[in-house]
């Protein structure tokens, strides 16, 4: 870049001495790179302006098409300082003008590869803070990659982005392909291996997911030159550990699939004493009886994390269902009893709210309560509730159980709870402060999971283990897994104890009432929760066995309970 360009390109910057501008620039060409890492990991970028930005690169985009294709010196360096400028833009967080400068950049050089991807990068940073926009700039996001690969069917990065961008937007079918050209031109690129794990995770591809953690995680090393963050090692370890717990055991070659799991998940603890996640997934695998409910640190970690695409993932991809079954049958015990309204309605664990809008008219006042911060600002987007709280649920029932304080005390009319008592086990705690929270005759509506012996499922399941086995020794296709060990598996350690299949459910699980499944998730026998409620001075007004949700293509037996505080 020579100084008098530079000089210009300053003054425009607002940046003032020269050796700064070119050096500003050339970092920022840098810093590119490292932003289009991985999707696994968070990036935090900031929106500016997105919709001039659009209309701006209409306008160029139609201009650039006519021009001629010889290119000059000049506009060459033209392409170049502007796509410099660009990337010190984008470092800036000044996505449009990022976005006006790239658009630059490619009219004059449409042969551009880096400056199209970069220009891919920014429309899907501006993507993030501009939700309303944000069919059209995917649409121009892969556009601009797209534009990469016609100039350069080699960029490793504009197809590993492409992948990213169709990740983001659900498309896996799309990212798997981008991965999979991106690791084929560079096969030890960490970050499109470990999202194709997360891509193939997400099809139930658990062979093929495994395989792309696998590949990743021989890449990080102590040796490797690949440089990734404890945590993210961690998460890949915590990752591979949950996909091999959801294969049939006897998948694996020389131990089970289930040891190997918890073998992971000490891995990504080892690497992260702190992920949550992982210390709950291996206690449900070895099926610790010291957990008798989930931490306050792996809800809220686990639900900051899925606040984004909570509401799709369940709503469209699980059947979800409780937050309106809840109302239907709320609603309906109400017209009967004449109610209208109750005075203050408390959804606890309320999420993304999803039953703030159905609940919003037979409340005086709605109050939310979810102990994720990301959950509750999704909530607050939807503008019913009167009042959001960040706290744990018996935190909430004690401020109304306070005696001290005349307006909130016992001013509940009705809990509801949707899907949130699946992340305790115990509910001694929560069904005692309730009592103390709600008015006398309040009610308290949720849904659980439920636990019961199901000799159909079980019988089945040990079928189709059976069937599995014979079926896999015969297909070569479904050849044992092997897993890449990085210890010696324990003798006799993670294996005892293991439960290789969801359906055990053993006599001392039913006599405690409940159980920590494999999934993470908590589930209840209908005589425990009836017998607490009726010790907890409730009354059951109604029981319901009904289907809550999907997991894994597989029908969740939950059931709805409503009951009424008789003293
Ligand atoms: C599966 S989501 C259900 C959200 C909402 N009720 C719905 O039906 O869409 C469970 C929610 O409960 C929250 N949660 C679980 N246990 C909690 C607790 N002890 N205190 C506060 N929030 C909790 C989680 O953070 C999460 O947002």
């Amino acid at each position: 870049m020579d100084k008098v360009r530079a000089a210009k390109m300053g003054e425009k910057m607002g940046v003032k001495d020269t050796a700064d501008k070119i050096k500003t620039a050339r970092a920022a060409k840098h810093t590119m790179k490292e932003r289009s890492r991985a999707w696994m990991s968070k990036s935090g970028t900031r929106y500016i302006g997105g919709a001039v930005a659009t209309v701006v690169v209409a306008v160029l985009y139609r201009y650039y098409m006519q021009l001629p294709p010889d290119l000059s010196a000049v506009q060459l360096k033209a392409a170049e300082d502007n796509y410099l400028i660009g990337n010190t833009y984008f470092e800036q967080g000044e996505i449009s003008q990022a976005i006006l400068h790239y658009r630059t950049a490619v009219i004059t050089n449409p042969k551009h590869a880096d400056c199209w991807t970069n220009l891919g990068n920014a429309l899907s940073s501006a993507m993030h803070y501009h939700p309303d926009h944000r069919d059209t700039l995917y649409v121009e996001g892969t556009k601009a990659y797209q534009q990469a690969l016609d100039a350069n069917p080699k960029h490793v990065e504009a197809n590993f982005n492409m992948g990213v961008l169709h990740h983001t937007l659900d498309d896996i079918p799309k990212a798997i392909t981008s991965y999979e050209r991106a690791i084929e031109l560079d096969p030890n690129h960490y970050d499109a291996l470990s999202n194709l794990g997360s891509a193939r995770h997400k099809q139930q591809d658990l062979d093929g997911a495994i395989d792309a953690y696998q590949n990743a995680i021989e890449l990080v090393t102590p040796m490797s030159p690949v440089q990734v963050e404890q945590t993210q090692i961690s998460m890949l370890y915590y990752l591979l550990g949950a996909a091999l717990s959801a294969l049939p055991s006897h998948r694996c070659k020389n131990a089970s699939c289930a040891e190997y799991a918890a073998q992971k998940l000490r891995m990504a603890l080892r690497f992260n004493p702190n992920n949550e996640e992982a210390k709950h997934a291996l206690s449900a695998l070895v099926a610790d009886p010291s957990i008798t409910t989930a931490s306050n640190a792996y809800i809220k970690s686990l639900f900051d994390e899925y606040a984004a695409t909570f509401d799709k993932a369940l709503v469209e991809g699980l059947n979800y269902s409780a937050p309106q079954k809840l109302f239907d049958v709320v609603t309906e015990l109400s017209d009967k009893r004449k109610i209208k309204t109750f005075q203050t309605v408390l959804d606890v664990g309320c999420g993304t709210g999803l039953c703030g809008p159905l609940f919003k008219n037979m409340s005086d006042t709605l109050v939310g309560v979810d102990l994720s911060s990301e959950m509750v600002e999704y909530a607050r987007l939807r503008g019913v509730y009167d009042e959001l709280l960040v706290e744990e649920i018996t935190e909430s029932f004690a401020r109304y159980s306070d005696t001290e304080n005349k307006t909130l005390f016992r001013s509940v009319g009705l809990i509801v709870a949707a899907d949130v008592f699946v992340y305790s086990g115990e509910l001694e705690g929560v069904f005692k402060s309730s009592a103390q929270a709600l008015k006398k005759g309040g009610w308290f509506a949720m849904t659980l999971e439920r636990l019961f012996r199901n000799e159909t499922a079980e019988a089945e399941a040990t079928e189709k283990s059976v069937a599995d086995k014979a079926a896999s020794e015969k297909d070569t296709a479904k050849k044992e897994v092997v897993i890449k060990s990085d210890e010696d598996i324990e003798a006799g350690g993670a294996g005892d104890g293991l439960r290789a299949q969801e359906f055990n459910v053993s006599d001392s699980d039913l006599e405690k009432g409940w159980k920590l499944q494999l999934s993470g998730r908590f589930a209840h026998t209908e005589k425990y929760v009836t017998d607490l409620a009726t010790a907890s001075g409730f009354k059951v007004l109604y029981h319901e066995h009904f289907i809550p949700r999907k997991d894994q293509g597989l029908d969740i037996p939950g059931q709805l309970l409503v009951l009424e505080l008789t003293k």
